[in-house]
């Protein structure tokens, strides 16, 4: 409340009610307070193992809000079980010209279309290298640089793998993002299988004679249920260890009246328009792998209920991105309390 009355106001009105200047300015400040945030502060104590990882609690950072990795020990001092930088792209990239972020408050949502604005993966890697792990497990979202033609697209994921292989606890692979023309068609079967194919063998190799990094998938909340089916055929096929869903949407669905004029603004649609959608597809994961595949089940979750319904549905963790912005950190302990009292997976 404290934070939806005064704190994004007063953001906002400082920001010149421009919400991409907001999340900079806001990053900016949590990478210099962090360093001084006792790690784990306002976290809730909630241990699961999953992936092979102990995570303090099963609230995770979504990929996007911090992709070069600025501001770790902030996201570990706000009560965050686990942290997702990227999606990072092998050619560090500008982006999508701005505007390409609309805050849709009445409709507890946002419409991004940054197009992995990052600095490149050597960046992610040196950055790392330099500041040292958050103190909970890290995960690596990695993506397709623009300009890299779809056909060479395997080569583009490999680069980024090998580059921050030594720092991920876990890798997403991002092929579900709405704003890299083209990127989608990497969850059809033949360029997935091939993908997938191809990091796994890098994944070895970098391991050599240690156990490879986990390897999940993110996908969109967008594809039927065939393809989905399909995804996740090729999906275990190739091992890979655990699936995020979901990403943004391109349904402009469950936009309030009041902000329809946004709904034909280009890009992902996130918050709370994609809470059913998202609980639906783990559920859909969740029963068509047996239960045999963690999920982190991510998409329109604004309070504690919205991520009962996913762990409930078969997610084992779960991301906030949209509810958090808009809402304030209180969120995260308060999803965390309310998990806690759920049995895990
Ligand atoms: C501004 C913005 C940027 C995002 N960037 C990424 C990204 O780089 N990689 C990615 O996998 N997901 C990205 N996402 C998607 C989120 O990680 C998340 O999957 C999605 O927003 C649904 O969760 P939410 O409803 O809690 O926001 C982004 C979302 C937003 C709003």
């Amino acid at each position: 409340m404290f934070f939806d009355k005064i704190v994004r106001p007063a953001l906002y009105r400082l920001s010149y009610h421009d919400p991409e200047l907001v999340h900079e300015r806001t990053v900016r400040v949590l990478a210099r307070l962090g360093k001084f945030a006792p790690r784990g502060a306002f976290r809730v104590d909630d241990p699961v193992t999953v992936l092979g990882l102990r995570f303090p609690n099963r609230v995770g950072l979504a990929a996007g809000m911090d992709k070069n990795g600025r501001a770790l020990p902030a996201w570990a001092a706000l009560g965050f079980g686990f942290v997702e930088v990227g999606t990072v792209t092998r050619l560090a990239q500008p982006g999508n010209p701005k505007p390409r972020l609309f805050s849709l408050p009445a409709s507890d949502a946002v419409i991004n279309r940054m197009g992995f604005n990052n600095d490149g993966a050597e960046a992610l890697a040196a950055k790392l290298a330099r500041d040292g792990k958050p103190g909970v497990p890290l995960g690596v979202s990695i993506g397709k640089s623009k300009v890299t033609p779809l056909d060479e697209a395997v080569e583009d994921y490999r680069f980024s793998l090998r580059a921050l292989y030594p720092y991920a606890d876990y890798f997403a692979i991002n092929v579900s993002s709405p704003n890299t023309p083209g990127l989608r068609q990497l969850q059809d079967r033949a360029a997935l299988a091939e993908l997938l194919g191809e990091l796994r063998k890098t994944s070895a190799e970098l391991a050599g004679e240690g156990t490879p990094t986990p390897v999940l998938v993110k996908v969109a909340p967008d594809l039927t249920d065939d393809a989905l089916a399909e995804l996740l055929e090729v999906a275990v096929e190739h091992g890979v260890a655990g699936i995020i869903a979901t990403n943004t949407t391109l349904s402009r669905e469950g936009i309030a009246p009041s902000e329809s004029s946004l709904a034909g603004q280009g890009g992902g649609l996130s918050g709370r328009p994609l809470t059913a959608r998202a609980a639906e597809v783990v559920r859909f994961v969740h029963d068509h792998t047996g239960g045999s595949l963690p999920i982190i089940g991510v998409g329109g979750i604004m309070g504690p209920g919205d991520a009962v319904r996913l762990v409930d549905a078969g997610a084992s963790l779960v991301q906030l991105y949209t509810g958090f912005a808009l809402h304030g950190p209180g969120l995260v302990r308060r999803v965390s309390r309310g998990l806690a009292a759920r049995p895990s997976r």
